[in-house]
């Protein structure tokens, strides 16, 4: 299960990749802006996340306008390594490297066609572990420092 959410300025993306994910039978649930109303792009990543850390996903899509304050907003939360992608590159090596649980996207920087891409890349792509896991348990750390 995935959790998909956005503020009004992430909106239409997140219906283009809603489409995208029901054609290919992807199950999620839909948080933050439903109507394309102004809301704020910290209490959506807060209300998407909590999602993933109450175990009903393990991963997150989550869209406002760059991108940039909803990943901000959703490193905040305890066990969230949310990854702002703009290329297939960018959203593989997070799964492969840094076990990134949220992809987060600019709906004013990036195209629906390249964002399903992108969608599909990190959905499907694996985490590699080995020193990898030592890094990411160091994020782990730092968080716990806190
Ligand atoms: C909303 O206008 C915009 O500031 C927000 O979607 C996001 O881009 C913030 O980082």
């Amino acid at each position: 299960m995935i959790v998909i959410a956005s503020d009004h300025a992430g909106y239409q993306l997140k219906r283009e990749i809603i489409e995208h994910l029901k054609s290919n039978n992807i199950e999620f649930i839909e948080k933050g802006c439903m109507n394309g109303e102004s809301c704020d792009y910290p209490l959506v990543a807060k209300e998407a996340c909590a999602v993933i850390t109450s175990g009903q996903a393990d991963k997150g899509i989550l869209v406002c306008g760059t991108g940039i304050g909803i990943s901000m907003a959703a490193n905040k939360v305890k066990g969230i390594r949310a990854a702002l992608c703009t290329d297939t590159y960018m959203a593989r090596y997070t799964r492969l490297h840094n076990d990134a649980n949220v992809l987060c996207m600019g709906g004013r920087v990036i195209g629906p066609g390249a964002a399903c891409e992108l969608v599909d890349t990190f959905l499907s792509t694996e985490f590699e572990g080995g020193r990898h896991q030592r890094r990411v348990d160091e994020i782990t750390q730092i968080e716990n420092e806190q």
